[in-house]
């Protein structure tokens, strides 16, 4: 049986996630189950906060002493601005989806919240992560079983694309297609990603050879009346080796459903939702999360109990 949470008390650590609109959002659940798996006294909140409030309600939760934040649309970008310090992982992906707040201990080092008496800290600061970026390949990995992909073609030039592409570069990709509606945008990615890897072969269109990995990172398929997100006219499953769709609900989007039908390996992107989420617990806790925690409060809150991803 999952552990209760921890009642309520005076000693209660919060973390939350800022988002407009936020309601939908899933990661009060999978967090609060962690929490409790974790024997934290420790609750995740979910506040619906207007982007012209964003750095007042960051430093509000800053000094409530809260022990960190995340940040999801249509946040991530304007929060880079409002950190005092940035992860590494934030300056690559200018992003932040996850925020750390640190005081300064008496020796006049700074360390997480976590580790500090609320009431003993003087001084605080907020420090930006990005998490997304890591999701993405882990769940490739794990759920998919994909280490290297040799050839991929990315779907979208949004916010969530342009993550997952810089870091698809970063990590193992040697071939990266690109198409997108609005080519300006693909064009732009894909000249930065010339810039900061010039051993990748990057072309705007789809491949006439086989790939590896066809990434879904439009919004096409959250709707059912949805086109598909490619061009069947110019592309096909059936020079493919897996199919991954950022989309998470519903479970099998049109797009995966076509590539499962010529047997491809397919993922929906609940895995991102779920390894970006643990990360970021680590980040804040500074120990692993319970992953299976996790997954298991994230298909309950976003599929009901009885179904499954
Ligand atoms: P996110 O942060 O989730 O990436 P986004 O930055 O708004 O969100 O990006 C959404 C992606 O879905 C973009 O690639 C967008 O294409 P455009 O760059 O042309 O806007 C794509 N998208 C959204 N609606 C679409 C539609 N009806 N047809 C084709 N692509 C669409």
């Amino acid at each position: 049986m999952a552990p209760k949470p921890q009642p309520i008390t005076a000693t209660t650590r919060y973390a939350a996630v800022y988002g407009h609109p936020v309601k939908h959002s899933a990661s009060p659940a999978m967090h609060n189950a962690a929490m409790a798996e974790m024997g934290l006294n420790w609750r995740y909140l979910a506040f619906d906060v207007d982007p012209a409030d964003l750095r007042a309600a960051i430093a509000g939760a800053r000094q409530m002493k809260f022990i960190g934040l995340n940040l999801t649309v249509p946040h991530k970008l304007l929060a880079i601005d409002m950190m005092d310090e940035l992860d590494p992982s934030a300056e690559t992906y200018g992003a932040v989806n996850t925020v750390l707040f640190e005081g300064r201990t008496q020796s006049g080092d700074w360390a997480p919240l976590r580790s500090c008496d609320p009431g003993e800290v003087r001084e605080t600061r907020s420090r930006g992560f990005n998490t997304d970026a890591f999701g993405i390949t882990r769940s490739l990995r794990e759920d998919l079983g994909m280490k290297v992909h040799d050839t991929v073609l990315v779907l979208g030039a949004g916010g969530a694309a342009r993550a997952a592409i810089l870091r698809l570069a970063g990590d193992c990709v040697r071939e990266l297609y690109l198409v997108n509606r609005t080519l300006a945008k693909a064009e732009q990615i894909g000249r930065e990603i010339r810039a900061r890897f010039p051993g990748i072969e990057v072309r705007l269109g789809y491949p006439a050879n086989r790939v590896d990995l066809v990434l879904n990172a439009t919004s096409l398929g959250l709707k059912p009346s949805d086109p598909l997100p490619y061009d069947p006219a110019q592309f096909s499953f059936k020079n493919c080796g897996a199919a991954y769709d950022m989309i998470y609900q519903p479970v099998e989007t049109p797009f995966l459903k076509e590539a499962a039908g010529v047997g491809c390996r397919i993922a929906n992107g609940l895995g991102m939702l779920l390894y970006q989420g643990a990360k970021a617990l680590e980040i804040w806790a500074g120990v692993p999360a319970p992953v299976e925690v996790m997954r298991r409060a994230l298909k309950e809150h976003i599929y009901g109990e009885n179904k499954t991803a």
